[in-house]
This record gives structure tokens, C-alpha cells and sequence, in this order.
């Protein structure tokens, strides 16, 4: 397969490292479609969380703009429907995925950020949709998804002014969960994984499809799914494990069953 994007499997982690450094790791269809496989390869794995980073000194410095630049438009709304589905599926993964950002998150690596769990930037790091600069919009969720993340005001300035940001700002308004030296980023994310990684894992994808699927609905559907979803967990041997795990004063020996 096509190492655009490489994969390392770790104590029940993935490491998915975008990796076209000459083109600043640039999205163009092979990263995609590769993105998506590589993902398909953690499920099968059965990985507790994965991490996204960039080889190189950008994450992704956005949709491969010499790829688009001929596009017609039937071919344009294909490819950002191409960004979308990656987007879906990071979304909808049994395991989180965690964005550490090592430097450029532009366009298409600020979206693909987004659609991640949540993101861990290097002092490196720079963040933004410039896509308005080149007469574009951000096409892989980022109207979406950034006003989701960081609140329809604060969006709309980035997206309006195409502006990039540092990553304390970037903290600042809630783009990413923590800033650390760029020598740290990496163990970071995997010490964050890590814990994760020790919790009962059909727990965890509950909770990931709950704040997804709790995101579109009002606060009292988004309760009634929760509620149910707490039910299913009593049919789980990780529920029975975990309870009787805290009753005998041990630690819990989870399977995901
Ligand atoms: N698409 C395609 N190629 C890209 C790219 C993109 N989004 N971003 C960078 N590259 C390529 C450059 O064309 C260059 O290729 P070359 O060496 O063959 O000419 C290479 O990556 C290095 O980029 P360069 O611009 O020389 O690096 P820099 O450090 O001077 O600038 C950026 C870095 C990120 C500021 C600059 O590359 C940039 O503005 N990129 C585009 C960002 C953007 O608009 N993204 C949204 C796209 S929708």
C-alpha cells in the first residue's frame, strides 16, 4: 500500500503519520483514500485510540491545491465529499483519534483536525482556514465543524480573514486541548492514549457516538440516548468486570466484550 500515510501499531495504539513532508503532507486523493484504509486497519487491530501527526514540519497544510486547481465543479464537490467521508470516519471509529499537531494545520489539516477527538499542538503549531484567500471555502467540515468547536463568532473571524493563529491562541479559544515543546508532542499524545487505553473500551465508543450523535439532536433527546446507551452497558462483561473490579478493590481486567 501506498506509505502517503504510514502506520505503527504500538500497546494497542495506532500512529498514523500523513507523509508527503516535500508537499507540507498536503491532502490530495491518495492521502485520502489512504487515510481511510489505514483507519480500516486500526479497527481491525481492534486499537484502543490512534494518533494523527504530520512527517516533516507541517500536520497538513491543507487540500492539495495543485490537485484542485482544474477541477470542475462536479469534480470539486466529489473531492470535498472525499474530505467528508474521512471526516465521517474519524467520527465514527470505535476508538478515539487524537490530532498532534507538529506544525502547518492548515485548510484541510485544520478540518482534519477537528473531525479528530480533540488535538494536542506543538509551540510549532499554526492553525487556520485560508481558504477564502484563494477564492475557496474550507470544504471538509471546517464551517461546520470550527463553529462547533470554538463557538459561530470566533469562526466565522478565522474563516472571514483566512487568519493563522498560534497554537497558545489556538488553546486559547479551544482548537486544542494543550500546547507542549515540540520534542514532547508525541509522548504527550501517547501518555493521553495511554490512560485511554486502560478504560473499558465499549465503554469508550459510547461515548464517542454519543457526542457525536448529541451534537444535532436537543439537550433532551441527546439524554434519552444517553440513557439507553447506559442500559446497553449492564449487557456487557467490561460493566460486570468494572463493578466487581471496584468492589474487590482491584484493578479491572477489561476485554471489550
Ligand atoms: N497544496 C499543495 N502543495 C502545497 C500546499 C497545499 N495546500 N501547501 C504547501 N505546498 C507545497 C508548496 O507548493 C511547496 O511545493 P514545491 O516545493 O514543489 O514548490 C512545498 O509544499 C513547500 O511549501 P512552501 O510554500 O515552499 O513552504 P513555506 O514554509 O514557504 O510556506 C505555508 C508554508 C504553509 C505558509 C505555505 O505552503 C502555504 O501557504 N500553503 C498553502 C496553505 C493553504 O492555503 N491551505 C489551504 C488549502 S485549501
Amino acid at each position: 500500500m501506498s506509505d502517503v500515510v504510514q502506520i505503527a501499531f504500538e500497546d494497542g495504539l495506532a500512529i498514523l503519520t500523513i507523509n508527503r513532508p516535500d508537499k507540507l503532507n498536503a491532502l490530495n486523493r491518495e492521502v485520502l483514500e489512504t487515510l481511510h484504509k489505514r483507519l480500516d486497519e486500526a479497527t481491525e487491530k481492534k486499537v484502543h485510540a490512534a494518533i494523527i501527526t504530520g512527517a516533516g514540519k507541517a500536520f497538513v497544510a491543507g487540500a492539495d491545491i495543485a490537485e484542485m486547481k482544474d477541477l470542475s465543479p462536479a469534480d470539486a464537490q466529489a473531492f470535498a465529499e472525499l474530505g467528508h467521508s474521512v471526516g465521517e470516519k474519524l467520527e465514527t471509529t470505535a476508538y478515539p483519534v487524537i490530532a498532534a499537531i507538529n506544525g502547518f494545520a492548515l485548510g484541510g489539516g485544520c478540518e482534519l483536525s477537528l473531525a479528530c477527538d480533540f488535538a494536542f499542538a506543538s509551540t510549532k503549531a499554526r492553525l487556520g482556514q485560508p481558504e477564502v484567500k484563494l477564492g475557496v471555502i474550507p470544504g471538509f467540515g471546517g464551517t461546520q465543524r470550527l463553529l462547533r468547536r470554538v463557538g459561530v463568532a470566533m469562526a466565522r473571524e478565522l474563516v472571514y480573514t483566512g487568519r493563522m493563529i498560534h497554537a497558545d491562541e489556538a488553546l486559547r479559544i479551544g482548537l486544542v486541548n494543550a500546547v507542549v515543546e515540540p520534542d514532547a508532542l508525541m509522548d504527550h499524545a501517547r501518555s493521553v492514549a495511554a490512560e485511554i487505553a486502560q478504560m473499558g473500551p465499549l465503554a469508550i465508543k459510547s461515548c464517542k457516538e454519543l457526542f457525536i450523535a448529541g451534537a444535532d439532536r436537543n439537550l433532551r433527546e441527546a439524554n434519552q440516548l444517553e440513557a439507553e446507551a447506559f442500559g446497553r452497558c449492564f449487557l456487557t462483561k467490561d460493566q460486570k468486570e468494572g463493578m466487581s473490579a471496584f468492589v474487590e478493590k482491584r484493578a479491572p481486567n477489561f476485554t471489550g466484550e
